[in-house]
């Protein structure tokens, strides 16, 4: 049984529905009260189970390096003034036996690309694919966990998936499945990117966690360029499902899409409001508003 032990994050997109604030710096690293993006989506992976966390990195992105290398400087003054909880959190990021690889994807040419370039780091093992803007809250083991949980059962591809508004078919991939005993799991008709609401073939929509078989690879190197002139995941999966079983997961959980000024917004409010430090006056604050 091969065990799923490698998550790819690909993290070299330009983030221009962030500017100015990602015009040098990555929107991965946007802190959601005090962490950023990226640590909780590494958080997930790890709290899953895998130990060998793949970046797909591009310009502007040397912050997400720096945060996950150990800071000795930073280290040293802390232990020196006694900040030792601090200390703790900032040597603590990676665990023991967890390592980062980082590949320079050169042109953002699309998250099919990007997904590709993690090829000769992953090999003939399945892998977890983790879209940091997708932050998501199940209040337990993590969403990357629950779909380990369904790939150890089903051996094949599955794809975390969610109702969307129909209006909104048009920012998301949107999957047709096969009618299911299981009311969360379901196998894929079809997959398409970004269909307008007249053409999609339903409203379940594919948010940014996947665990892909490594087949994928081969109809990425197939994949031309689709929408948005962009090389897409979605239509290498169109091709992977041609060739061999892909599931939809209904997954538990709260999806804030933070890569939307909104969405970052309101999962902004929601993890101060649970935050044990600021939760009571950010409460306060909150209420004084009404
Ligand atoms: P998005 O569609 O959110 O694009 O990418 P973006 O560039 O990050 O943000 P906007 O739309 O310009 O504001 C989805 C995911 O794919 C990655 C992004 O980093 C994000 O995690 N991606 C996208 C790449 O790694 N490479 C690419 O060429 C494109």
């Amino acid at each position: 049984m091969k065990k799923v032990t490698k998550a790819v994050f690909p993290v070299a997109g330009m983030g221009t529905r962030f500017l100015p604030a990602t015009k040098a710096n990555p929107k991965e690293m946007l802190p959601i009260v005090d962490k950023p993006l990226i640590q909780y989506a590494v958080e997930e992976a790890i709290a899953a189970g895998i130990t060998e966390l793949v970046f797909i990195t591009g310009r502007t992105k040397r912050s997400i390096t720096d945060h996950f290398d150990k800071a000795y400087e930073l280290e040293t003054e802390l232990e020196k003034n006694g900040k030792l909880e601090r200390l703790e959190i900032v040597r603590n990021i990676i665990p023991e036996g967890v390592t980062c690889i980082y590949i320079r994807q050169a042109e953002p040419l699309g998250l099919g690309h990007a997904v590709l370039c993690a090829k000769p780091v992953v090999g003939d093992q399945p892998f977890v694919v983790i879209l940091p803007d997708d932050l998501i809250d199940d209040g337990k083991r993590g969403v990357t966990k629950q779909l380990v949980e369904k790939y150890q059962q089903q051996r094949k591809s599955v794809i975390a998936v969610e109702n969307v508004p129909k209006e909104d078919t048009y920012k998301y991939g949107i999957v047709e499945t096969f009618l299911s005993d299981d009311d969360s799991l379901f196998k894929i008709n079809s997959i398409v990117e970004k269909p307008s609401p007249e053409d999609a073939p339903s409203t379940l929509g594919v948010v940014g966690r996947y665990i892909l078989s490594p087949n994928v690879f081969s109809c990425l190197e197939e994949t031309t360029r689709g929408a948005g002139n962009e090389i897409q995941l979605t239509d290498a999966i169109s091709m992977l499902l041609s060739k061999e079983s892909v599931y939809a997961y209904e997954f538990e959980g709260t999806r804030y899409d933070c890569g939307s000024k909104v969405g970052y917004m309101q999962a902004s409010v929601q993890y101060a409001l649970k935050d044990a430090e600021i939760k009571e006056e950010f409460k306060s604050y909150l209420d004084s508003l009404n």
